[in-house]
């Protein structure tokens, strides 16, 4: 195998490896493979077997990652790198007369992406060769969607030999965007120049028309609802659909549900670690347990936090900790107020009843709250406070771990503090669900 090869592979081998805290001694003890051997394979030196990289996903966890970029790299790459026609042409695009019909539109993937291991397990299992699959990724906001949706998607690339499409369905400022503006640039990126049909029905069934016969992954990131997928979704068997809401779309009825939850207590310390060095967090890794507690474990409040961090090196990781125990909305004026401006469309998203509830359940103390509790503060009969409740779970704002029982995430406890105080200083309407001014939250520590 060529050189170049086997050192991507090498890389990506040892990436996944220490990405899951493995050593290379105990990989050799798990796949019997020797310790020198498997480190001249991830240098390089060596090329890796078919047998090696399933072995290798066996014993990681990658679900059958490794041993399909091994063949993918052969196929595509190879056969390139050996090519002494190619011999002066970037990796990747060597070659090739530019080909607008196999689209490759992913986004970068994080560089940095930490463990969900478990998640991509479950993605891995979804390519299906006679039948299109879809899976619908749901989570509050800054959950981790967008970055899970697209490094499975880039890992999984060897199962779409058709390329890939990506459209964000909503902006961050909630901007929505309609099927039909989405279709205009799927086909677009499909068959560059030809007409665009003047209907969404015609462009929906153009668009199904053009991926039959493909295998192609499309990516719909920040989806707002059903309706807004539905004309979205190939029908060819083999292609595969990765949604990410903020919303359980459970009106896609054939779609895998995939909810995302925040991060484990040791994937959180591992993305504070990353962004702000090993040097420090190994000095202080109480103080970065404590870190991420803060966080709630949310992956953009660590992210958020590490990188106050980063920039400024001579702080320790406790003091600012400390600063985040003392003011429970700290976290909420980093990055130029990211957090609340997340979580601002969602709740603006809600009806009246559910905004009302949300703003006086939230802040409510203790871990878990009935249905009853809650009618009981609203004033409210049941039914009604359940409806308003659940349409807090659709939203991504509650959390249900059982029938009747709630819990809200620490972070938009915070949130909804802040919307009552501004309720209170005349800054948002008691009856309008939507804010009347936004004030700039004072970014200074
Ligand atoms: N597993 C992860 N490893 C490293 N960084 C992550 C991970 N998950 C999320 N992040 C980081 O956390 C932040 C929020 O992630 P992301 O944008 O994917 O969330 P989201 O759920 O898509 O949010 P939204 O609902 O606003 O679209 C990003 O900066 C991302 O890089
Ligand atoms: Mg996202």
């Amino acid at each position: 195998m060529g050189v170049i090869v086997n050192q991507v592979f090498g890389h990506e081998l040892r990436r996944l490896r220490t990405q899951q805290g493995v050593s290379l001694k105990a990989l050799s003890e798990m796949t019997h493979y020797s310790k020198g051997y498997l480190s001249r394979v991830e240098t390089g030196a060596r090329a890796a077997t078919p047998e090696l990289a399933a072995r290798c996903d066996d014993v990681l966890g990658a679900g059958g990652a490794l041993r399909a970029r091994l063949a993918e790299l052969r196929v595509v790459i190879e056969p390139r790198v050996n090519d002494p026609r190619f011999a002066d042409l970037p990796l990747g695009r060597a070659g090739e007369p530019p080909d607008h019909g196999r689209p490759a539109q992913l986004p970068m993937a994080e560089p940095d992406f930490v463990g969900r291991l478990e998640a991509l397990r479950e993605l891995d299992r979804l390519p299906a060769p006679h039948r299109v699959t879809v899976c619908a990724i749901s989570g509050m906001a800054g959950t981790g969607k967008t970055a899970l949706a697209v490094h499975w998607a880039h890992r999984a690339r060897a199962h779409f030999p058709d390329g890939s499409l990506f459209a964000e369905l909503a902006g961050p400022d909630g901007t929505v965007l309609a099927p039909s503006q989405v279709l205009a640039a799927f086909l677009g990126a499909l068959r560059p120049a030809a007409p665009l049909p003047a209907t969404l029905a015609e462009r929906a069934a153009l668009f199904r028309t053009l991926l039959d016969g493909r295998r192609m992954l499309v990516v719909l990131d920040h989806a707002v609802s059903a309706e807004q997928v539905r004309p979205l979704l190939p029908a060819a068997p083999g292609c595969l659909v990765l949604v990410t809401s903020r919303q359980r779309l459970t009106g896609l009825t054939a779609a895998h549900q995939l909810p995302l939850s925040t991060l484990t207590p040791a994937e959180a310390g591992e993305l504070a670690g990353t962004v702000i060095g090993p040097a420090r967090t190994e000095l202080e890794p109480y103080a970065v347990r404590e870190l991420v507690e803060c966080c709630g474990l949310l992956p953009l409040a660590v992210r958020l936090a590490a990188t106050q961090l980063a920039a400024r090196p001579s702080w320790l990781i406790s003091s600012l900790t400390e600063r985040l125990r003392q003011d429970g909305e700290l976290l909420l004026r980093l990055g130029g107020g990211a957090l609340p401006n997340a979580f601002r469309p969602d709740y603006q998203g809600l009806s009246r009843s559910a905004a009302d509830a949300f703003r006086r359940i939230a802040p409510l103390p203790g871990p878990l709250l009935s249905a009853a509790q809650a009618a009981e503060v609203l004033g409210r009969g049941g039914a009604e406070a359940e409806a308003a409740l659940e349409e807090l779970v659709d939203a991504s704002l509650l959390e249900t771990p059982a029938p009747g029982l709630y819990r809200c995430h620490p972070l938009l406890r915070a949130y909804a503090r802040t919307l009552t105080q501004r309720l209170e200083c005349g800054l948002l309407a008691a009856e309008s669900r939507y804010e009347l001014a936004a004030p700039a939250l004072p970014v200074a520590l």
